[in-house]
């Protein structure tokens, strides 16, 4: 009776974690995924860098291994992600004119569609297309081809495959701010464009005792005000180190008002954690000083933060 199974009790489609090859080859990790996920997103698989590091030559099998892990054990997917400024390769910032880039852009969307067409439920079209300022992030995408690289991005996307949901994912959506502000402006625009969009994704890459954490649940509101789906997308609660009991009381609780928040909109279809256990996360070797953002702790043993999201569903 792990986390997704009480998710999906609640009338919601999945609780998931970010995984990949070198996390789900180890037998611990994937013992603790087919009991408590069922939705797996690649952590880097899935990326430009991973799947087209130069022209025309396609690297799929890191995406094969975890679509073929889902099918087998029954999980959905989210591809992550398409359009995005980051893990990006050389050769495509380099490119200089909007026919060429809106024919690669094109290239790179259909075929990773395709490739997994029917297996992925969701996709994060687009990733992170504003700066925490608000602004547009400053893009060989923005500066070639303008917000109709993002419209070019979904149209692909949901030409190879009709039935997947497309999300619009970005972070620092969890606080008022005028990031949020034209993140959902955009959202307006777009569905007012007849641009197949479906979700929107907020990351939530979060911190212990944030001020923001207690009124978490506006934003997301905001979010569901747009009519489309809400997912909260790469989840983790980080906290300066080293670790005491205050924190870690603390923690289970900014994780619960989170977890609570999904659970009063109606259409948060979902919660993904971003990995499985701290001994893997992402947080301390981006964050200096920071780490324990996550529901396991290095010995893969649960944390109070699990139960905490457990009795919280
Ligand atoms: C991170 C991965 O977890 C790392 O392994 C990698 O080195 C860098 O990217 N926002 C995103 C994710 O959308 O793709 C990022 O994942 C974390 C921030």
């Amino acid at each position: 009776n792990g986390l997704h199974a009480k998710m999906v009790a609640k009338g919601r489609y999945y609780f998931g974690t970010a995984v990949d090859q070198n996390t789900l080859s180890q037998s611990v990790i994937s013992n603790i995924v087919k009991e408590e996920f069922g939705m797996l997103t690649p952590e880097n698989s899935m990326k430009w860098e991973s799947t087209q590091p130069s022209r025309g030559q396609w690297r799929l099998d890191g995406g094969d291994y975890l679509v073929n892990y889902a099918q087998q054990n029954g999980k959905h997917v989210r591809g992550h992600t398409l359009l995005w400024h980051s893990q990006l390769p050389g050769w495509v910032s380099q490119i200089n004119d909007a026919a060429t880039l809106t024919q690669v852009l094109e290239n790179h969307v259909t075929t990773l569609v395709t490739r997994w067409k029917g297996k992925i439920q969701h996709w994060d079209v687009a990733n992170e297309v504003f700066e925490d300022n608000g602004q547009y992030r400053n893009s060989v995408f923005y500066r070639l081809l303008g917000e109709r690289s993002i419209e070019i991005a979904f149209r692909a996307a949901a030409k190879a495959d009709p039935n997947c949901k497309l999300y619009l994912n970005d972070y620092n959506l969890d606080y008022t701010s005028s990031k949020l502000t034209n993140f959902i402006a955009l959202v307006n625009r777009l569905k007012a464009a007849g641009v197949p969009i479906h979700g929107v994704g907020t990351q939530s890459h979060l911190m212990v005792g944030n001020g923001a954490i207690p009124t978490f649940k506006n934003p997301l509101q905001m979010l569901h005000d747009t009519g489309l789906d809400v997912a909260i997308t790469e989840l983790d609660i980080r906290m300066k180190m080293p670790s005491d009991n205050s924190k870690v009381q603390q923690q289970s609780r900014d994780f619960q008002t989170v977890v609570k928040a999904c659970l009063d909109l109606p259409r948060c279809v979902g919660i993904t954690v971003w990995g499985v256990s701290d001994k893997d996360s992402w947080v301390p070797s981006t964050f200096q000083g920071e780490g324990d953002a996550l529901l396991w702790n290095n010995n893969y043993q649960k944390k109070e933060a699990y139960t905490a999201v457990a009795n919280a569903l």
